[in-house]
């Protein structure tokens, strides 16, 4: 009897569709249409790239790096000094964890001003929120890994901060030290969830996130999203032209993350990660200071009583992760949006000033 005629193709492509059969997949995610007035500025699928770096570099330094207390400095200056081209992909994977949080940062943005969290993207925008929050997390567990004095005292100031968390901070501060201060124990733990819980974490959230993108198609910031008339009406029809997603937006993206690896390399050659003089529980160095993505954070505990410094960056996520719920008006034109436009313009002033503020004192 004859093959079916779908099956009957040769190569190495025929070969695996009549065992996969995968091309009907295939197409369902590629031959996707987005409204041509949606302009993404590549900054998701760059966040995915960056997360594939990160994974990348991470699996390489993994390789030689020693995850003890006694053994985790010597180990990274070994790979900076001794490997081959160590001191590169310790460099990429450092410029890498500040770009992701950059492009994520980004990301986010452009979903506010397109106003792309609204009806019905709620899910979509939450589950973003939890993404941000993990690549936080790799920032912050990271930060100890080479066991230097900048790692050591600035985790013993991130986590004396957790502890400070109202209820749950004695239990926080606990179970991410491993006991009453940053040691071996901290620095297993805080191995364990860099590569293997995070990732997986985020890896996870990716997916139901890109999911949840593809089912919905991407927003158009032209017109709000039509809401089915109630007792199973017909939706309003919207007059918005689109364009194919595939090749044109795909080979798009393939450029912006070539662009975005020549600059980490180049940012990884020029300004390659530096490593100080071994953890010392016993010296505290005059000034301690976080990363830049924590800065704001740290000076605002400078500038209020304690409990204010905790608790205000704890009810600033939780407005983030509620926004699509309390930011009321279904309007997606930027004119039509004052007060939400208006509020995070105030927002990021005084972040980026309390971070500026943060890196002088
Ligand atoms: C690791 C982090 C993230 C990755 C890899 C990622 C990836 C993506 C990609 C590839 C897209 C489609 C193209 C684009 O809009 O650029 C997308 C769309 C979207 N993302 Fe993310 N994202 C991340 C984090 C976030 C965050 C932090 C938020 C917001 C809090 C967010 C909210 C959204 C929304 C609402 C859309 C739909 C946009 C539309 O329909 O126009 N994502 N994301």
């Amino acid at each position: 009897m004859n093959a079916p005629a779908e099956t009957v193709r040769g190569g190495v492509a025929g070969w695996f569709e009549e065992r996969l059969r995968i091309s009907g997949l295939l197409a369902a995610l590629l031959h996707v249409r987005i409204p041509v007035s949606a302009q993404t500025y590549y900054l998701g699928g760059i966040s995915l790239f960056l997360f594939g770096v990160q994974l990348i570099s991470g699996t390489l330094l993994a390789l030689y790096y020693k995850p003890t207390a006694d053994a985790a400095y010597e180990s990274v200056k070994y790979i900076t000094s001794v490997v081959d081209f160590g001191w590169l992909i310790r460099s990429v994977h450092h410029w890498g964890a500040t770009l992701m949080i950059a492009s994520v940062g980004l990301h986010m943005g452009r979903i506010f001003v397109q106003a792309a969290y609204k009806y019905p993207r709620e899910l979509t925008w939450m589950f973003g929120v939890l993404l941000f929050a993990v690549t936080i997390l790799f920032g912050f567990t990271g930060y100890l890994l080479p066991w230097d004095q900048k790692a050591y005292w600035a985790t013993t100031v991130g986590t004396e901060i957790a502890g400070g968390v109202p209820l749950i901070g004695d239990a926080l501060l606990n179970l991410l030290r491993g006991g009453a201060d940053v040691s071996d124990a901290t620095l297993n733990r805080f191995f364990g969830m860099h590569v293997l819980v995070l990732p997986l974490l985020l890896a996870g959230l990716v997916v139901v996130h890109l999911t949840i993108v593809h089912q919905l198609g991407l927003a158009s910031p032209r017109h709000p999203e039509p809401r089915p008339v109630r007792r199973g009406g017909p939706a309003q029809p919207v007059d918005e032209p689109l364009k194919p997603f595939f090749p044109h937006y795909i080979l798009d993206e393939l450029i912006a993350w070539f662009v975005v690896l020549a600059a980490l390399v180049v940012l990884a050659s020029v300004l390659p990660a530096g490593l100080e003089d071994e953890a010392d529980p016993l010296i505290t160095p005059q000034h301690v200071k976080p990363e830049w993505y924590f800065l704001s954070v740290y000076q605002l505990l400078k500038i209020v009583p304690r409990t204010i410094g905790i608790v205000a960056p704890m009810i600033a996520v939780a407005i983030l992760l509620l926004l699509p719920f309390l930011d009321r008006n279904p309007a997606v034109a930027k004119r039509r949006r004052p007060l939400a436009l208006s509020a995070a313009v105030l927002a990021v002033i005084g972040l980026v000033a309390l971070t500026v503020w943060g890196a002088q004192s």
